[in-house]
């Protein structure tokens, strides 16, 4: 009996955010999971500014400085370094890419992208916009570099969030991306991508005016509040089969028994906060003064101009 209770005792240990790996809600289901699922997250998953939302566009407030942004160096064709971390498929950037304007506090570098997604085509994006949910959605991570203003850790990150719709027309910008799945099946794996760019994955650039913004946190444990989110209106659009694709080939256990989908957090309430949207589409702007720097700007040099 003793030895029971002591067994049970042992057994009886709460999870630790230590020791139990945190995983989706598709995971924590699964017979036998010790893992915590996304209502029991630790770090600050507990917080009032965390993400993803449901973004309500009526009550979407207009922002004239949230101007459209420059993107830099995400026309450079790479062999992108991808790989399957466990809770997604992510593709390492870096070096020379960066994003400037939309309002803000600085220029941000890109770091790495990654997705989200189901197997079926209205619930695998994290954000929702009017209650709708997307296929997928891909993020990309960008760091804040060098600047003046120290001390706030709010703005640490910008995130864009880019809705994937699927179709029936195959996104060759995307494929170089999809046929490296088959290859990083297991967790901890990775592989190279054929050359591609960013620019390639993305919708053409005059699409991209219109977004919505607000402050909130990073959608995996820690869940640090230190995210400029960004949101496009414009979705990326990729064939249904490309879209299958990725819960077809990639798994979150290395015995390959759970296809890797639904790796989604649940959304998260808006509380206090304000979403911003961008110019209406259509609205005459005053052209920004760095427009016209584009073909000589890099991210590093002429931080004076921020
Ligand atoms: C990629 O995988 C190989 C083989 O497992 C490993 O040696 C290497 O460190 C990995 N590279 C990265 C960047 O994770
Ligand atoms: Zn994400």
């Amino acid at each position: 009996m003793q030895l029971l209770l002591a067994v049970l005792a042992l057994a009886y240990v709460a999870p630790s955010t230590e020791d139990s790996h945190w995983c989706y809600e598709i995971q924590a289901k699964e017979p036998n999971s010790h893992c915590v699922g996304p209502d029991q997250w630790p770090g600050n998953c507990k917080e009032n500014q965390q993400s993803p939302i449901n973004i309500v566009t009526a009550k979407a407030k207009s922002n004239p400085r949230l101007t459209p942004f420059i993107f830099v160096g995400y026309d450079k064709k790479k062999q992108w370094q991808i790989k399957n971390t466990q809770h997604s498929v992510e593709m390492t950037l870096g070096g020379g890419m960066c994003i400037i304007g939309g309002d803000l506090p600085a220029r941000y570098e890109a770091i790495q992208l990654h997705l989200h997604w189901s197997e079926m085509s209205d619930k695998g994006s994290e954000h929702s916009i009017d209650g709708k949910h997307f296929a997928m959605e891909m993020h990309i991570v960008h760091k804040k570099m060098a600047s003046s203003s120290k001390g706030q850790d709010s703005d640490k990150l910008a995130v864009l969030g880019f809705m994937v719709e699927v179709g029936t027309k195959t996104n060759k910008g995307f494929q170089p991306l999809v046929e490296a799945l088959s290859r990083i099946s297991k967790p901890h794996t990775n592989s190279t991508v054929t050359e591609c760019s960013l620019q390639d994955m993305l919708p053409p650039s005059d699409k991209l005016h219109s977004y919505f913004r607000y402050q909130g946190s990073l959608t995996t444990p820690t869940c640090d509040e230190t995210v400029i989110w960004t949101v496009f209106k414009e979705p990326i659009k990729i064939h249904k089969d490309q879209f299958l694709e990725f819960s077809k080939n990639v798994y979150y256990d290395k015995d390959q028994k759970l296809n890797m989908k639904d790796n989604v957090r649940p959304l998260q309430p808006l509380g206090k906060r304000q979403v911003f949207k961008s110019h209406a589409p259509g609205q005459l702007l005053p052209l920004p003064l760095p427009t016209l720097l584009v073909p000589t700007l890099t991210c590093l040099v002429a931080s004076f101009l921020q």
